[in-house]
């Protein structure tokens, strides 16, 4: 039934699909008369009157065919074949549609193309979700029929943006005079903090590559060869945990320069960033981004990635509350960790149903054990030494005393209408659930205003945190990264308060990107290994090469990394990366539902890797 024209003479003569005029998309009122080849996929089709109206859709839009049975008899009795998705070709004659057929919701919407050939060139199963804007609730459906999601048309706007900006970022690094140069994949472990994805090695029996987490320890050795200014974007590998928006492999722009100082790649990222929003949605960003202490970030919102689109500020309480009788704050605050709470303006409409089931659940899901709060009303009216402005209701009301309730009614700053939310418990987890809450609230409650680009630099981020657990210092960025010049001190007498020239940049709440100014000198580089608790041993077998370099004319150098599939995602206004990637994993599980991978391999395979699985046991 394919490959045959139907035509008006009915002459068996294959369409040219090869000379297309141009795309659907682009039909419009300047082509009326002509006659054009088009090809593209069927994505309606109406029988109206004897007549038939396909919708025929390519990469750059749709444009509609008719089908007249009374001057094109063979080619609409075919059309009467065509269902959704068929690959099609088509000659006909643009004209222009009766005034009441005009759709304005499409470009070509004043036209249509009179068909006098059609050639099918393929046919199409029943396809197993519509083929649309609409979006499809069932990702991993998705997923496995791929190739026909991506036909969608917001998937191909989000790919062809993606396409877009990736040429946008090499034509600003040419200018910039940075360097485009691939590193290897086949290498050794690198230091990013996931767990590494590891390759057998066929010739050396019993030994793996690492695929990398980031090519890190490359483009600093790039900067030791002299290239000043390193550009690469590059798919990095890294076996996380499954939670949030990650993937198991994705891309980084990922770039190195010498003789700089942090400002400066921060003004490079600065200026791409504000091109990149200049194509994507035609904004003007300001330049310099804000700049916000990781400590003054963890203090009022809770995280290192604040979304300072909306207040919502998270305020100490630990002095007030630490009055009350209250078990749930004593406890906490005895145990040395703090109370701190979110006042939120008008949340005493919140229905208890909302509080006390929606949101306490909520930060039970974070691991808080519930979410004292109270209402804020109308009090007394006089605020004076003897008694407060407003009175308390509700929750955790009964354990605020009139002192207490003025003495937080100047902490927060109280309101008629509003709502408290707290969290006592150790700092970290008090920073944890309100960060979340404070988001989920501003969710709920539509506070979060959209049209806003809030980019951020997050910067003063410690050196090393402390995990009492292991009772070890954990680098919290990478280990290459350098103190601060006026902490450098505090390496030997407490590394925990030891600051380090890192820099996040965050756009929205979204990490978008990390880096930081490097050490370029052995002693520094050995001493903050040592405080890592990595004997000297460890050290040279894990980075003695980068050790050696370092002995070798380092020049001083720093950089950074952006996440390109968040920066897609945010800038094609999608609310998780998968959208912004062609063939990604499904979410927690990492699998792909298209090809069925990871998959067993034969017994051959693995024999010749000299591999033996030893799957646990069953419970
Ligand atoms: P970092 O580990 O912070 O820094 O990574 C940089 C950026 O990469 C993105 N990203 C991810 N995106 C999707 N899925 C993941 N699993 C994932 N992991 C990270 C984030 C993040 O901000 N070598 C350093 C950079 C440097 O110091 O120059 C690095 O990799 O947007
Ligand atoms: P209760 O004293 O159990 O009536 O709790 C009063 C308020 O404190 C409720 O809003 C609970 O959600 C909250 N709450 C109770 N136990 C805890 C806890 N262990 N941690 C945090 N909040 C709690």
């Amino acid at each position: 039934m394919t490959g045959v024209v139907w035509s008006r003479g009915g002459a068996l003569v294959p369409l040219p699909y090869n000379q297309r005029t141009c795309y659907c998309g682009q039909v419009g009122p300047r082509l009326i008369g002509q006659s054009l080849v088009l090809v593209g996929w069927v994505a309606v089709r109406r029988d109206h009157g004897g007549m038939v109206f396909i919708d025929l859709r390519d990469r750059e839009g749709v444009v509609q065919l008719k089908f007249n049975p009374e001057t094109d008899p063979k080619a609409h009795e075919a059309a009467g074949r065509l269902r959704t998705e068929f690959c099609i070709a088509v000659r006909g004659e643009v004209a222009r549609r009766p005034a009441e057929m005009v759709n304005p919701n499409l470009a070509s919407g004043e036209v249509e193309v009179n068909v006098h050939e059609l050639d099918i060139l393929s046919a199409c199963e029943t396809p197993k979700f519509e083929v649309g804007d609409a979006p499809i609730a069932n990702e991993e459906l998705r997923l496995k029929y791929r190739y026909l999601d991506l036909r969608r048309p917001p998937m191909q706007r989000a790919l062809i943006m993606r396409h877009r900006i990736t040429k946008l970022m090499r034509d600003y690094f040419d200018e910039h005079g940075f360097v485009e140069i691939e590193t290897p994949f086949l290498t050794r472990s690198t230091p990013e903090g996931a767990r590494d994805f590891l390759v057998p090695s066929r010739i050396h029996p019993g030994q793996f590559y690492a695929l990398p987490q980031s090519p890190q320890l490359f483009k600093q050795l790039l900067m030791m060869s002299g290239f000043d200014r390193y550009v690469q974007i590059v798919r990095c590998f890294r076996d996380e945990d499954a939670r949030g928006d990650r993937q198991p492999e994705f891309t980084q722009l990922d770039l190195e320069m010498s003789f700089i100082q942090a400002e400066d790649v921060q003004a490079i990222i600065e200026g791409l960033l504000v091109r990149i929003m200049k194509l994507a949605h035609n904004v003007d960003v300001p330049t310099p981004f804000p700049r916000m202490s990781y400590q003054q970030a963890m203090l009022d919102y809770g995280i290192d990635r604040p979304d300072t689109r909306y207040d919502l500020l998270i305020r100490d309480v630990s002095d007030v509350v630490r009055k009350t009788d209250f078990r749930v704050f004593r406890a906490p605050l005895e145990a040395g960790g703090v109370c701190r709470a979110i006042r939120v303006p008008g949340g005493a409409e919140m229905s208890q149903r909302e509080i006390e089931k929606d949101l306490t659940e909520f930060v039970k899901g974070s691991g808080a054990g519930g979410l004292p709060y109270l209402k804020v009303v109308t009090g007394s009216g006089h605020a004076d030494a003897t008694g407060p402005g407003v009175r308390l209701q509700t929750g955790v009301a009964k354990f605020f005393s009139p002192e207490l309730t003025q003495e937080l009614e100047r902490a927060l700053e109280l309101q008629p209408g509003d709502a408290v939310f707290f969290a006592a418990d150790t700092e970290d987890n008090v920073c944890r659930y309100l960060s979340r809450l404070r988001e989920e609230i501003a969710r709920r409650r539509g506070l979060v205003p959209q049209g806003k680009w809030n980019f951020l630099w997050v910067v003063g981020f410690p050196m090393f945190l402390f995990n009492p657990e292991d009772r070890r210092h954990y680098a919290v960025h990478h280990p290459f990264t350098a103190p601060l010049d006026e902490d450098v001190h505090w390496l030997e007498k407490d590394p925990t308060r030891c600051r380090a020239k890192a820099y996040d940049v965050v756009l929205n709440g979204i990490e978008l990107g990390g880096g930081s100014v490097r050490i370029h000198r052995t002693d520094v580089q050995q001493q903050v290994f040592r405080i890592l608790n990595m004997s000297e041993a460890e050290q040279q077998a894990r980075f003695g090469f980068l050790l050696e370099a370092l002995r070798h004319g380092p020049p001083p150098h720093g950089g950074i990394a952006l996440g390109l599939d968040r920066l897609v995602m945010l800038m094609i206004g999608a609310d998780n990366i998968r959208e912004a990637i062609a063939f990604p994993k499904v979410t927690k599980t990492f699998i792909c539902p298209l090809t069925e991978a990871p998959s067993p391999v034969s017994q051959e395979q693995l024999d010749e890797l000299s591999l033996r699985i030893a799957l646990p046991q069953k419970k």
